[in-house]
């Protein structure tokens, strides 16, 4: 096994404190709390106020995780926003982030749009970058309100997501062989049409009509991805697992991204692990795109589900069609 070259500082999480279950879900909408527990394992999510945007969810989430790296704002030098909700089209989210926590104007900042995957990029991004000596310490976010570009008149994706956001603060390791000890992305781009707003970017520019039409909202061919994402989360599992030589089972918990729980007992059957190995939270929350995998980490190491010495992997799926997995040594 390489010796890894960044590490885990600290993590953080947030969410908004409105919960909006399935039974009232159900009242506005041709759904039932049955249909979404039993199709995804969804029970409840939170939701955004309106005064809260993705900025503001991001700030909680990065004020935990300097506070558990024991850090301040001065010490940043890099900030990394995964989302595909960001504040505004312009400027990046990040930006908005990098004031509203007081961080230094020689701080590198940028958003990046890879879904639920995402916050994985990210950590590649950030460590690659911390790599080569000229960062410090990294912030990355994974931070959406999903409930901001969901059609609620549509059952079929507005019952899947909520909002939310979870942060780490990444630095250098100090060589005893704690860290990320690496990564494996990718993506399908030709299955792009499978997970998108149709409508609001360059190509199609919002009209009163398409808005009429619902095209600026959230489509989703959820039968489809579900075939695409149980294939691919194993293989970008079984992937950074052999490429450094761990087995599934030195795995002590694995960190999936939260769409469905039906895709994440696929996993564990593919990989042969234990359902009990992975850490699960979309019950509570739904999924959460890019914030679906550090709030889940976080949650995973306040609980004691990851120890000293345990190897973690987290794995992904998401529009684009992106995929990314990667493995840390605690
Ligand atoms: O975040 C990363 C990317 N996203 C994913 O990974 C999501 C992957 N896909 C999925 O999780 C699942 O495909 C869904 C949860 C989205 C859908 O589950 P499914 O078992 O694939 O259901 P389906 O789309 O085949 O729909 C089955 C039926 C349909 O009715 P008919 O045509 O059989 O009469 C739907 O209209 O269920 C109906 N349906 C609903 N019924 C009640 C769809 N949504 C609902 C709903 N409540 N909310």
């Amino acid at each position: 096994m390489v010796s890894p070259s960044t590490v885990i500082l600290g993590t953080g999480a947030y969410v908004p404190t409105r919960v909006l279950t399935n039974d009232e879900l159900s009242t506005r909408l041709d759904t039932t709390d049955e249909w979404i527990r039993t199709r995804t394992g969804i029970v409840e999510r939170h939701i955004a106020s309106p005064e809260e945007a993705t900025s503001d969810l991001a700030l909680n989430a990065a004020r935990v995780a300097l506070a558990d790296a024991k850090l301040s704002p001065a010490d940043i030098d890099l900030l990394i926003v995964a989302t595909i909700t960001p504040d505004q089209q312009i400027p990046a989210t990040a930006c908005i982030v990098q004031h509203k926590l007081g961080l230094a104007t020689t701080t590198t900042c940028l958003d990046i749009n890879a879904a639920c995957s995402g916050f994985i990029y990210a950590m590649e991004l950030a460590s690659a970058m911390i790599s080569t000596g000229r960062y410090r310490h990294a912030l990355i976010i994974g931070a959406e309100k999903l409930s901001s570009i969901v059609d609620w008149q549509d059952r079929t994706t507005c019952v899947l997501f909520g909002d939310g956001a979870g942060a780490a603060v990444l630095g250098r390791a100090d060589g005893k062989g704690t860290g990320i000890l690496g990564t494996k992305l990718g993506a399908f781009g030709e299955n792009a049409d499978l997970l998108q707003i149709p409508r609001g970017g360059s190509r199609a520019p919002l009209t009163e009509e398409t808005i009429g039409a619902r095209e600026h909202f959230l489509k989703m061919k959820g039968k489809e991805i579900f075939k695409i994402a149980v294939r691919a989360m194993d293989e970008a599992a079984r992937d950074i697992l052999e490429q450094h030589g761990v087995t599934a089972d030195q795995v002590a918990c694995v960190i999936p991204h939260q769409a469905n729980l039906r895709i994440i007992e696929a996993i564990a059957q593919y990989l042969e692990l234990p359902s009990e190995r992975f850490y699960v939270n979309l019950d509570r929350y739904g999924n959460t795109s890019a914030a679906s995998i550090p709030i889940a980490l976080d949650e995973a190491r306040r609980l004691g589900r990851i120890k000293p010495g345990d190897i973690t992997l987290l794995v992904a799926f998401g529009a684009g069609l992106t995929y990314g997995s990667a493995l840390i040594r605690w």
